[in-house]
């Protein structure tokens, strides 16, 4: 499609499953990551790399003076743990990152950013599920709070710069690539541990649900974000897409899934519930659906599959499971 492209993370899980689709789709790609948890194998090929953090004058002044007309933030601390014990560290990259980002974008004419947010943190929970994206907002955690105190950044910058933005809220993304540490990682430890014939940790009852969403289906979420009409910003969640399935599947559940998956038998121990973990949790997608054209084509099972071949050898794999990017 021929355009300029800076995906910030694209040596991390998400953001490096995102940089290939731009690749795929024909895009001139440049990564900026400062390999903090992300690794270079990560990077696809055909993407030029720039090893920088995004608070430092070199990621600023890369997007002010190199041409781009897209950036995809998918950079971030990203452990919500983190951000409780150290709000200033989680602030210092999520939220002073973004920003020094943005002063770069529009001084480089950057005409849309794609922002990686959360369906997760942000919310409040109250039992009536699947969370449309005009639910009650008050998150949780800092990490929570500066993704959405980014959001507000961002509908500030589009209206006083002119900056359009598209935000992505994902549920918990898993797949290819993914390690034990983001909201979805609880399926890369599993896996992990399954594999190695040892018993899975439930914290809690098993009981509490999550919205699994395959990572090929959200890097296709991007594509379909970065180009086309954006409806007019009249409030914060007028360019806001939740990005999951919808479908609630139980922590234990999963485990049995990718046990059989392995064709392991499931040994589990339970540990007290965490305090502040939410006990259900799905977004509604329809909003998705019906701005930007998407669903998640990959079912859990296949998903699940994809990606313990990908993390531990196991299963089988469809062809395309790899790069996971699939066109309309
Ligand atoms: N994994 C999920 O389920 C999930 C859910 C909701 C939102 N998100 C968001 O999606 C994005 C990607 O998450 P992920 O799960 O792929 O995590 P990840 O840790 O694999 O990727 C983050 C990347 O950002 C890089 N990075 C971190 N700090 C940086 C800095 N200061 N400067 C430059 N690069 C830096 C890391 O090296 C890494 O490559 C994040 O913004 C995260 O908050 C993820």
């Amino acid at each position: 499609m021929g355009r300029r492209v800076l995906v910030t993370g694209g040596a991390g899980f998400i953001g490096s499953h995102v940089a290939a689709a731009y690749v795929e789709a024909g895009d001139e790609v440049t990564v900026l990551d400062d390999l903090s948890t992300g690794t270079i194998a990560n990077v696809p090929r055909g993407a030029r790399f720039v090893r920088a953090d995004i608070r430092s004058p070199q990621a600023r002044a890369l997007l002010a003076t190199g041409g781009f007309t897209l950036l995809n933030h998918h950079a971030a601390q990203v452990d919500v743990r983190i951000s409780v014990a150290d709000p200033v560290r989680d602030g210092d990259v999520n939220l002073l990152g973004l920003l020094n980002l943005l002063e770069g974008a529009r001084a480089g004419g950057v005409r849309r950013v794609i922002f990686a947010s959360s369906g997760g943190a942000i919310y409040v929970v109250d039992g009536r599920l699947p969370l449309g994206e005009a639910a009650a907002k008050l998150p949780l955690s800092p990490y929570g709070s500066a993704k959405l105190a980014s959001e507000y950044y961002l509908a500030t910058f589009a209206q006083l710069y002119g900056l359009a933005s598209v935000v992505l809220r994902y549920s918990n993304v898993y797949g290819p690539r993914q390690k034990g540490t983001g909201e979805g990682g609880v399926v890369a430890v599993f896996a992990h541990r399954l594999a190695a014939g040892q018993p899975v940790t439930i914290f809690g009852d098993g009981l509490q649900t999550r919205d699994f969403v395959y990572v090929g289906d959200v890097a296709e979420a991007n594509l379909l974000a970065s180009e086309g009409h954006l409806r007019p910003l009249d409030e914060l969640d007028s360019r806001a897409f939740n990005i999951g399935t919808g479908i609630e599947t139980g922590v234990r559940e999963l485990a049995e899934e990718l046990a059989a998956a392995l064709g392991r038998e499931l040994e589990v121990r339970y540990q007290p519930a965490r305090a502040g973990e939410v006990r259900r949790s799905a977004v509604a997608i329809d909003k998705a659906a019906a701005e930007l054209g998407w669903r998640p084509r990959t079912g859990l099972r296949e998903g699940l599959a994809s990606t313990l071949h990908a993390l531990t050898g196991a299963g089988s794999r469809r062809p395309e499971a790899e790069t996971a990017v699939k066109h309309a």
